[in-house]
C-alpha cells in the first residue's frame, strides 16, 4: 500500500503538485480564466481532472454494517484443535495476520454508534492456505432463518420509501409476524443490544460450520470470541446522549486504545459437535436463531486475537475491505444452513457492485501469504496480470495451475429429500419462543428483567397500529407469560402518561 508522504521529499525539499499523471501543475488555487474576473478555460486540465476525481470519491456504502470501523490484527493459536481441524490458521504455535472491522447493521455511513443495534464482527485471516472470513455479529444468534427474507427484513428496520423515516410499525410488524425472530429480538432488547465499546463486547460467528481434520473426519462448529476487556454495556439514556454528542464514539474508542497501545484482545474458543450427533440432536443444529447450550458442548478454546496496528488509511483498509463468508480454506467449510448458503453468494457479489469486480486485488482483500494462481482475467481496474506465456484456460498442457482433485470431497454431507420451499421439520426442542424464554429468565437477572421490560415498551410505543401493538404483546407472552402481562400493563401506563402530559402542555400553552 502507497503511503508516501505528498509534501516533502526525502531531502526535505518541497515537491511539485502534479496532476495524476505526474506533470507538474501550475496553481494550487487559481484556476485557468480569461482575465482575472475570468471565464474559465475548459482546457484547465488540472481543474477538470480535480473535479472529476473528487465527484467519484464515493463509493455505494455497504447495504447494510454501512457504519463502521476497523483495526489490523494478529491471531495466535494457543490451544490444539488439530484433531478437529486441518487448517493451518488453526495448527498449534501458528500466528496469523488479521483485518477486524466492527459496524452497526441498520443505520447509515454517518449514523451514531451507540443507536441500539447488533454489532457485525468480521475477521480476515491472511493464511497460507488463503483468506479466511468470519463475518459474525455480537450475538450467538439471528432473526431469520432463510436468506430469502433477508432483503424484507432489512427494508423493515431501514426506512420507509414514502417519508425516509425509520418506522417502529413496520419493525415489529415484520418481527411479529417472523416469530423466529424472537430469541435475537431478545438479546438485541437486553443489555447486549447496547455494548460501551467495540473492545467490550463478545462475538461469534453465529452459524454452524464444517470443520475437516487430516484423517477426512468431519465436525460441526461453532465460534466464539469473548473479549479479554470484559462484557461491559451501558444504559439506554446514556447511549442516546452519546449518539447526539459524539456519533463516532465507539471507533474513537478503537483508534484511541489502539493509539495508546492498549491492544484490545479476544480469545477464541470452538463448540465441537461430532458431525454424528447433527442427526438426533434435540435443536436443529443448522438452525441460525437458536444456540447449542455448553453443557452440551462446551467451549474449546483455539487461540486469541489481538487488534494492534490502526488504518493508515481509512477508505483503503476499512472501507474497501471486502468480507465474506464465501471466503473458506481448506479443513473449513459450510454447513447445510440455509442462510450461510443465501451469504455465500451475497458477499462477493456486493463486493464487486460496490468496490469493483477486481476487489480481490486491492492490497486490503489479496491474501498476503499465498499465492493466488488462476485463469481469471481483465475487468475494471485488473492490474495483477500472468506471464504473456502463460495459458489462460484450463486443461492446458503449458504447465498452467491445475485444480486439487483431493479438496473435492471436502465439506460435503449426506442429504436426503425431494426439492422443494417449507420450513425445516421441528425437532422435539425446536420451537420460536423456547431459547428466547430461557435467556430471559435464566441469563437475565432481576435489575436486566425491568430494563428489558422498559426498553421493549419504549419501542413498542412507537408503534402505531393496535394491531401490531397486540400481536408484539402476543409475541412477547409467547417469549415469556409473566413479561408479556407486565407489558401490556406497562404500555398502558406510558399511554396514560403520554396522554397526561399532552393535557398538561395544552393548559400551560
Ligand atoms: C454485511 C448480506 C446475514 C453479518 C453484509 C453485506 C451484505 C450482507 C450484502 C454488505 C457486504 C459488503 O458490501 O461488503 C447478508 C445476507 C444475509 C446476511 C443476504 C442473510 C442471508 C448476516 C448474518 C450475519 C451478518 C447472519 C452475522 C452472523 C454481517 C457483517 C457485515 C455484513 C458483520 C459487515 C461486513 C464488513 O464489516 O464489511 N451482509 N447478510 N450478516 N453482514 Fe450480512
Amino acid at each position: 500500500m502507497t503511503t508516501e508522504s505528498n509534501s516533502e521529499s526525502n531531502t526535505g525539499q518541497i515537491k511539485p503538485t502534479t496532476t495524476q499523471s505526474g506533470a507538474p501543475v501550475a496553481s494550487d488555487e487559481h484556476s485557468l480564466t480569461v482575465g482575472t474576473e475570468g471565464v474559465a478555460a475548459l482546457h484547465d486540465r488540472y481543474l477538470v481532472e480535480k473535479l472529476a476525481q473528487f465527484n467519484r470519491e464515493r463509493i455505494p456504502e455497504r447495504i447494510v454494517h454501512a457504519k463502521g470501523g476497523g483495526a489490523h490484527g494478529v491471531f495466535e493459536v494457543t490451544g490444539d484443535v488439530s484433531a478437529y481441524t486441518r487448517a493451518a490458521v488453526f495448527q498449534p504455535g501458528t500466528s496469523t495476520e488479521t483485518l477486524q472491522r466492527f459496524s452497526s447493521v441498520a443505520g447509515e455511513q454517518g449514523s451514531p454508534d451507540t443507536w441500539r443495534d447488533v454489532r457485525g464482527f468480521s475477521v480476515k485471516f491472511y493464511t497460507t492456505e488463503g483468506n479466511y472470513d468470519i463475518v459474525g455479529n455480537n450475538t450467538p444468534v439471528f432473526f431469520i432463518r432463510d436468506g430469502i427474507k433477508f432483503p424484507d427484513f432489512i427494508h423493515s428496520q431501514k426506512r420507509l420509501p414514502g417519508s425516509g423515516l425509520r418506522d417502529a410499525t413496520m419493525q415489529w410488524d415484520f418481527w411479529t409476524l417472523s416469530p423466529e425472530s424472537a430469541h435475537q429480538v431478545t438479546y438485541l432488547m437486553g443489555d447486549r443490544g447496547l455494548p460501551r465499546s467495540w473492545r467490550e463486547m463478545p462475538g461469534f460467528g453465529s452459524h454452524t460450520y464444517q470443520w475437516i481434520n487430516a484423517a477426512g473426519e468431519r465436525f460441526w462448529v461453532k465460534y466464539h470470541f469473548t473479549s479479554n476487556q470484559g462484557n461491559v454495556e451501558m444504559e439506554g439514556s446514556e447511549a442516546e446522549l452519546i449518539a447526539g454528542a459524539d456519533a463516532d464514539y465507539y471507533r474513537r474508542d478503537l483508534h484511541d486504545a489502539i493509539e495508546a497501545g492498549n491492544f484490545p484482545s479476544w480469545t477464541v474458543s470452538v463448540q465441537i459437535m461430532p458431525y454424528e450427533d447433527a442427526k438426533t440432536y434435540r435443536f436443529n443444529p443448522f438452525d441460525l436463531t437458536k444456540v447449542w447450550p455448553h453443557a452440551d458442548y462446551p467451549l474449546i478454546e483455539v487461540g486469541v486475537h489481538t487488534l494492534n496496528r490502526n488504518p493508515q488509511n481509512f477508505f483503503a483498509e476499512i472501507e474497501q475491505a471486502a468480507f465474506s463468508p464465501a471466503n473458506f480454506v481448506p479443513g473449513i467449510a459450510a454447513s447445510p444452513d440455509k442462510m450461510l448458503m443465501a451469504r455465500i453468494f451475497s458477499y462477493p457479489d456486493a463486493a464487486r457492485y460496490r468496490v469493483g469486480t477486481n476487489y480481490a486485488e486491492l492490497p486490503v482483500n489479496a491474501p498476503h501469504a499465498a499465492p493466488v494462481n488462476g485463469y481469471s482475467q481483465d475487468g475494471a481496474g485488473r492490474h495483477h496480470f500472468n506471464a504473456p506465456e502463460a495459458p489462460n484456460y484450463a486443461p492446458n498442457s503449458l504447465g498452467g495451475p491445475v485444480a486439487d482433485p483431493l479438496l473435492a470431497g471436502e465439506g460435503s454431507w449426506e442429504n436426503d429429500g425431494a426439492l422443494l420451499r417449507a420450513a425445516a421439520v421441528l425437532r422435539s426442542e425446536d420451537s420460536d419462543f423456547g431459547q428466547a424464554g430461557t435467556l430471559y429468565r435464566d441469563v437475565f437477572d432481576d435489575a436486566a428483567k425491568a430494563r428489558f421490560l422498559d426498553t421493549i415498551t419504549g419501542a413498542i410505543s412507537g408503534v402505531q397500529r393496535a394491531e401490531v401493538t397486540e400481536r408484539a404483546i402476543w409475541y412477547w407472552t409467547s417469549v415469556d407469560a409473566t413479561l408479556g402481562a407486565a407489558l401490556r400493563a406497562n404500555l398502558a401506563t406510558w399511554a396514560e402518561a403520554d396522554m397526561l402530559a399532552e393535557a398538561s402542555a395544552g393548559y400551560s400553552e
